[in-house]
C-alpha cells in the first residue's frame, strides 16, 4: 500500500445490504456490513419499504464502525463513492442522500457509481490490478450479464444478459418450492453437497443449436426452474419423498453449467484470456471449482473474489470509486441522481 494512495470511502444501498467500506489505493481497510434479510425472509423476498427504513437505521451506525475498524476519521477520507445505480428506488436513495450529506459537509468529491461495475472492480481488493481487457461474469439476485470490460471506470460492453429470471433469482425460487427458505443460494449451495449433481438431467437454458444464433451470449433461468416444479409436483403427486439434496445438486449443476459455458464462449470468441466473476451468485461453491476446472483446460485465468466479497458490500463500491479517483475521472455533480435502472454502459453518473 502507497501511503498517497487514495483513501475513499463507498456506500451501498442497493437492496437489502447497509454496507460501508473504506480502502487505501487496492487495500481494504473496513467492510461494515448491516443487513436487513431476516426481516425480509417471511416474505420470500426483499420488500424495499422495510429495506430503506432499514439503510436509515443503520446508516450512521455503519459508517462509525467502518470509521472505526479502518482506524480514519472521516475527515481524513480524500473521496466518497456511492451506488447510485441499479437498484431498489427507496433503498438507493438513502445512501445517495448520506454520501452528499458526508460529501458536502467534508468538503470531497463524490462519485456516484454503477453497483455491477463494483461487482466486478472489487476483485483487485483480493487479486491486484484488474486484467483489462477482461470478460466479467456478473451473476447477482438482480443480473446475470456477459460483460466485455477494457476499463473498469468507462468501458463496459454488454455481450448478453438474462432474457428472463436472473441467476441468483432462480436459487431462490427454486429454494422457496424446496421449502429451503430464503436466500436460496446459500442452502441450495449447502444441501447440494449431500446430493447427486446427474441425478435429474434439468434443461440448460439457451444452448441448443437455434437458440445460440440469437442469444449465444445470453441465459434464461425461467424455464429450468419450471422444470424443477414440475418435477417435484410429479414426485409429491406420486406420493414419492422428494430427494431435496439431489433437486438442490441437479439443479445447481445446471445453472452452473450454462454460466461457465457461455463465459468461456465469451472469452475465446473475443481472444480474452481472463474472466472475473462477481455478484452474490459467485459466492456459490460449484461455480468457482467449475469455473476453475473448464477455464485451466482452455489456458483462460478465472479470478472470483472471497464470498463475503462477492455478496452486496460497500468495499466494492469504494474499490470503484478509488479506481475513479486513480484514473483522475471527473466527479460526480453534488445533485445526483439515484437510477434504479442505471444502464451497465453508465460506470459513473
Ligand atoms: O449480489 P447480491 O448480494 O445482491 C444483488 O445485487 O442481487 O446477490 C444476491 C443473490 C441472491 O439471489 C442469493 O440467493 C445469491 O446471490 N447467492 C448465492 C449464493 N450466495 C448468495 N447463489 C448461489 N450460491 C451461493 N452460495
Ligand atoms: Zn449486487
Amino acid at each position: 500500500m502507497t501511503a498517497d494512495a487514495p483513501l475513499v470511502l463507498g456506500i451501498e444501498t442497493s437492496c437489502d445490504e447497509t454496507g460501508v467500506g473504506i480502502v487505501r489505493g487496492h487495500t481494504l481497510l473496513a467492510d461494515a456490513v448491516a443487513s436487513s434479510v431476516d426481516e425480509h425472509a417471511r416474505f420470500g423476498g426483499v420488500v424495499p419499504e422495510v429495506a430503506s427504513r432499514a439503510h436509515l437505521e443503520a446508516m450512521v451506525p455503519t459508517i462509525e464502525r467502518a470509521c472505526a475498524t479502518a482506524g480514519i476519521r472521516p475527515y481524513d477520507v480524500d473521496a466518497i463513492a456511492v451506488t447510485s445505480g441499479p437498484g431498489l428506488a427507496g433503498a438507493l436513495l438513502v445512501g445517495v442522500a448520506a454520501a452528499k450529506a458526508l460529501a458536502f459537509a467534508l468538503g470531497k468529491p463524490i462519485y456516484g457509481v454503477n453497483h455491477l461495475a463494483a461487482h466486478v472492480a472489487v476483485d483487485q481488493l483480493e487479486h491486484g490490478p484488474l486484467p483489462e481487457p477482461a470478460i466479467a461474469m456478473l451473476v447477482s439476485g438482480g443480473h446475470s450479464s456477459l460483460l466485455r470490460i477494457t476499463d473498469v471506470t468507462t468501458g463496459v460492453e454488454p455481450m448478453g444478459a438474462t432474457i428472463d429470471d436472473a441467476a441468483g433469482e432462480a436459487f431462490d425460487k427454486v429454494a422457496r418450492l424446496l421449502g429451503l427458505g430464503f436466500p436460496g443460494g446459500p442452502v441450495i449451495d449447502r444441501e447440494a453437497r449431500s446430493g447427486s449433481s446427474v441425478a435429474i438431467d434439468f434443461p440448460r437454458g439457451l444452448t441448443a443449436r437455434h437458440d445460440l444464433e440469437r442469444h449465444r451470449f445470453d441465459f434464461s433461468f425461467s424455464g429450468l426452474k419450471t422444470a424443477v416444479a414440475r418435477w417435484v409436483e410429479a414426485r409429491e403427486r406420486s406420493g414419492e419423498p422428494v430427494p431435496v439434496a439431489d433437486v438442490a445438486a441437479s439443479f445447481q449443476e445446471a445453472v452452473c453449467d450454462v454460466l461457465v459455458r457461455k463465459a468461456l464462449d465469451a472469452a475465446s470468441s473475443e481472444g480474452i484470456e481472463d474472466i472475473v466473476i462477481g455478484g452474490g451468485v459467485a459466492a456459490n461453491s460449484r461455480l468457482r471449482v467449475l469455473a476453475e476446472d473448464r477455464a485451466a483446460s482452455l489456458g483462460i485465468r478465472v479470478r472470483v473474489p472471497r464470498p463475503g466479497l462477492c455478496t452486496d458490500n460497500g468495499a466494492m463500491v469504494a474499490a470503484l470509486g478509488s479506481e475513479m479517483v486513480a484514473r483522475g475521472r471527473t466527479p460526480s455533480a453534488l445533485d445526483l441522481p439515484a437510477d434504479s435502472s442505471q444502464p451497465i454502459t453508465s460506470v459513473l453518473v
